[in-house]
């Protein structure tokens, strides 16, 4: 919390640290352990975590595909990349699947819209993909099971550490333009 001129500053990447921490997601008793390191009340932390999409509020698969919709996505497709998925893994968004290794979200602009229609899996941005480019991934992480490395531990929340901090964009690299 020294990085930041005020302590309330450091909420969001605290909030991470415990995402990571737990898995993958913040449950209650996370939220009001980091209202007592920030010295806040745990509504606020609350309110704060409930207000952005990349804090998980529920449990999550091994691993997290979140599908922008929002208009520029929508546009270029992002519903047939819903409809691959739902064939594909069985789930719809806010739905993990069966097996536990997936989890789709919604999302509302990845802030890639130029990359549209805009997919991270794990923290990794992939742009301009067609359907059955993302399959071909989903079919790779199926294949590896619970073997490999997932959402929890990613680059996703790799940006909350002074130590990870130096590595790139939270995000993960984008694949725009690549293969
Ligand atoms: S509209 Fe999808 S990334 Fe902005």
């Amino acid at each position: 919390m020294a990085r930041y001129p005020d302590s309330r500053s450091a909420l969001g990447h605290a909030l991470y640290i415990a995402q990571d921490e737990c898995g993958g997601w913040v449950p209650h008793e996370a939220v009001k352990d980091v209202a007592e390191v920030m010295g806040m009340e745990a509504a606020d932390v609350q309110s704060v975590m409930s207000f952005y999409v990349m804090y998980n509020k529920e449990p999550v698969g091994k691993h997290l595909i979140e599908v922008c919709h929002n208009i520029a996505c929508a546009v270029m497709g992002s519903g047939k990349m819903f409809e691959m998925i739902h064939e594909k893994c069985g789930i719809g968004p806010g739905e993990t699947s069966a097996d536990g290794l997936f989890t789709l979200k919604g999302v509302e602009c990845s802030a890639a819209c130029g990359g549209a229609p805009a997919v991270q899996i794990n923290g990794m941005f992939y742009e301009q993909k067609k359907p059955e480019e993302i399959a071909a991934v989903l079919d790779q992480l199926k294949a590896q099971g619970q073997d490999g490395p997932g959402f929890a531990g990613s680059l996703y929340n790799d940006v909350a550490t002074p130590e990870k901090a130096a590595k790139p964009y939270a995000g993960g690299p984008s694949t725009a333009g690549k293969g």
